[in-house]
C-alpha cells in the first residue's frame, strides 16, 4: 500500500501546480458575502481528489468546494471503510489573497482516521514551502524538522488571528481582536488559517486564534503544530473539536494560558 504521507504531499503538489498555472486567469464568484471562490479552487480540488482516490479508492473524501463536473465535495459511504479513513482538503486556503495575487495562500491536505488527523501537508506554492507531519513522527518543513518557539510573554509575542469573511460590527470577534492587539507585541491577519498554524509550528508566530474555521482549514495545520511541540485547544481552553470553528494554537503552554486569559 502507498505511504499515506507520500500521497498526501503528492496530492498537495498536484493542487499547487494547478494554482500556479491558473493564477493569471480565472473567474471569481461570491459563495456568500465577501466569501470568494475561483475556478482555481475547484480545479485544484479536482486534481487533489484524483491523486488521493487513485491511490486509496476506499477512502472517504471531504473537500471545501462543490465541483461542477461531478467530483463531489464529500464521498465515501458512512459505515464503510471510508468512515475510518477520510481525506480532508482545502484546495486553496487564502482565496482572497490569491484573487489579489498577494502571496500567503496554500493547499491543505490531511488524512483523518476516525476523525483524528494522522498525516497532513500544507504547501505554499509561491515559495515552495511544504509543511508536513505524521502523528507521532514530528513535523517538517521541506524535509527538515521544525519546532515551535519558546515565547512565554504576551508582550513579546507575535500573534495572528483569523476572522470570518463577513465580521459584524461590534461582534465578539472584534472585541477579542482589540484585546489581543493591546496585549501582544503585534497582531497579524494574514488570510490563510493553514499557513498561520504552520507558522506557529515553525516558530515564526508565537500564537494564533480564530473563531471562524472549518475542518479543512485546520485538520493538517493542527497536526503540524502538535507534532512541532505546540499546544492547540478550542477558544474556551477545552479540547479541540475540528468540527467546530474555534481554535487557539500557541508555541508554549504558558503563552497559551496567557492569551486565553486576555480573550476570555
Ligand atoms: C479562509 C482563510 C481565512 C479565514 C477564513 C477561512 P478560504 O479560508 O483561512 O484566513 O479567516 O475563516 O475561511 O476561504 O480562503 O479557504
Ligand atoms: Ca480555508
Ligand atoms: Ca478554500
Amino acid at each position: 500500500m502507498p505511504d499515506f504521507l507520500t500521497v498526501c504531499e503528492q496530492a498537495a503538489r498536484a493542487g499547487a501546480a494547478v494554482l500556479i498555472q491558473m493564477r493569471r486567469g480565472f473567474r471569481v464568484r461570491e459563495k456568500g458575502p465577501r466569501d470568494l471562490v475561483t475556478e482555481a479552487d475547484t480545479a485544484s480540488q479536482a486534481a487533489i481528489r484524483s491523486v488521493l482516490l487513485d491511490a486509496f479508492p476506499d477512502h472517504g473524501f471531504l473537500g471545501e468546494e462543490t465541483l461542477p463536473d461531478g467530483g463531489a465535495k464529500e464521498s465515501g459511504a458512512p459505515g464503510g471503510p471510508a468512515a475510518e479513513y477520510r481525506w480532508v482538503v482545502d484546495p486553496l486556503d487564502g482565496t482572497v489573497n490569491y484573487v489579489h495575487q498577494l502571496p500567503g495562500y496554500a493547499v491543505s491536505v490531511a488524512l483523518e482516521r476516525a476523525g483524528e488527523p494522522v498525516v497532513g501537508a500544507v504547501l505554499d506554492p509561491i515559495i515552495d514551502e511544504c509543511f508536513t507531519a505524521r502523528a507521532g513522527g514530528g513535523a517538517f518543513l521541506n524535509g527538515e524538522p521544525i519546532r515551535v518557539g519558546d515565547c512565554t510573554l504576551l508582550d513579546q509575542a507575535l500573534v495572528a488571528v483569523s476572522f470570518s469573511s463577513n465580521v459584524p460590527r461590534g461582534s465578539p470577534e472584534i472585541a477579542r481582536f482589540v484585546e489581543a492587539l493591546h496585549a501582544c507585541q503585534s497582531l497579524r491577519r494574514m488570510g490563510s488559517a493553514a499557513l498561520n498554524l504552520c507558522y506557529v509550528a515553525s516558530g515564526r508566530l508565537d500564537a494564533y486564534f480564530a473563531t471562524s474555521l472549518k475542518r479543512w482549514d485546520a485538520a493538517a495545520g493542527v497536526l503540524i503544530v502538535r507534532e512541532a511541540g505546540g499546544v492547540v485547544s478550542d477558544l474556551a481552553g477545552g479540547s479541540l473539536d475540528l468540527g467546530r470553528p474555534s481554535l487557539m494554537a500557541a508555541g508554549t503552554p504558558v503563552l497559551h494560558a496567557a492569551l486565553m486569559d486576555v480573550l476570555r
